[in-house]
């Protein structure tokens, strides 16, 4: 079974078996069956954050568990999602019902249960800001958990899910705490100068929603027509002393104050820098209006994206002595 069109890259892998999840009752059943206790299993939302570089000999269990719930308690409103829903189609449920608080993570590709794995995060919000809970089945008992915020162990683009809890566990679906009062982040200069532009002077939700989706599209490539997993790389953080040597050497680095005498540095500008902007090698190439962006500009396996990547590991390495990490996963 072709993994084609379950993964934003595109790559053409195949599963030896898949399954499609619509609902969390079908969890206990499946794992009772001849084919789950015989194979590997990789849980799949919309595939938008993973390269795979080979066939996958096991089961993919496809997350499509629908469904939106909520209780409004004063300002406060508490929505239940399933966990394979788009991301998307829940921010502009939130839009239309002007329930704040994911506005800023508007066009985000992938899926609600994706949400809390990687703590996906854009112009200053991530979901650890505003997620409740999330219920997971857990494949290692049988049974099902509701994690709070805390149990998941949030950091930048990071999780229980990818650390000791990785592969364990589907997350069936995610509680959100919004608010029909909201306080509104646009700190970042992008969005400010793009809600001058439309010429708002007082934010709403729709506002905001609508700026950063113009940003995103401006700036970022659509999955649907070129393959991509959205930032390839996370933004390094490194320590005051190693920063201070590179800024006398780079005083254009692009960094921010990452608390701890540390300095979060752009990746996209150090890509840029070792001279990756906008190339393609092969049907290999990063992005023309962001560096970070790794893309599959026809047919590139996931081997040749994968030594890509670590040819710009190596480059980027060499100039600033600075190691970077994939954020997606490498299957
Ligand atoms: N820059 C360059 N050259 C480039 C790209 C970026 O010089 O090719 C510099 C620019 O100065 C730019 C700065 O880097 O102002 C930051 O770029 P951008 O605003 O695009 O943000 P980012 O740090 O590259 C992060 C997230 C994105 C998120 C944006 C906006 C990570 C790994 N990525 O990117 O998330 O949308 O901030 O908040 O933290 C994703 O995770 O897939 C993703 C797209």
């Amino acid at each position: 079974y072709s993994l084609k069109a379950h993964n934003t890259f595109g790559i053409d892998v195949n599963t030896k078996y898949f399954t499609s999840i619509k609902s969390e009752d079908q969890l206990p059943l499946l794992i009772e069956t001849p084919i789950y206790e015989n194979a590997k299993i990789l849980i799949l939302g919309s595939g938008s954050n993973i390269l795979f570089t080979k066939k996958f000999e096991g089961l993919v269990i496809k997350n499509d568990i629908q469904g939106i719930h909520e209780e409004v308690i004063g300002d406060d409103v508490f929505i239940t999602v399933g966990g394979g829903m788009i991301w998307n189609d829940f921010v502009q449920y939130c839009v239309k019902n002007s329930y704040g608080g994911v506005e800023n993570l508007s066009l985000i590709p992938g899926t609600v249960g994706a949400s809390p794995v990687q703590n996906i995060g854009a112009y200053g919000v991530e979901i650890s800001d505003v997620l409740f809970s999330c219920k997971a089945f857990d494949f290692k008992t049988g049974l099902f958990y509701e994690f709070t915020n805390e149990e998941c162990e949030f950091g930048y683009r990071d999780s229980i899910f990818k650390n000791k809890a990785k592969g364990r566990y589907m997350i069936v679906s995610v509680t959100y705490k919004l608010t029909k009062q909201p306080v509104f982040k646009i700190s970042y200069g992008a969005i400010r100068e793009e809600l001058d532009r439309m010429g708002i002077e007082t934010p709403t939700i729709k506002a905001i929603s609508d700026a950063v989706s113009t940003i995103r599209v401006n700036k970022l490539p659509d999955p649907s027509t070129i393959g991509n997993a959205g930032s390839f790389f996370k933004n390094p953080i490194i320590s005051k002393i190693e920063f201070d040597e590179l800024i006398f050497k780079f005083p254009e680095m692009v960094h921010y104050p990452a608390g701890n005498a540390s300095y979060k540095i752009a990746a996209g500008w150090l890509i840029e820098q070792a001279g990756f902007k906008g190339i393609k090698i092969g049907e290999s190439g990063t992005w023309k209006n962001q560096a970070l962006v790794l893309v599959n500009y026809g047919n590139a396996s996931g081997v040749e994206l994968y030594n890509f990547s670590e040819r710009i590991i190596e480059e980027v390495q060499i100039k600033f002595n600075i190691k970077l990490e994939r954020e997606v996963n490498i299957f």
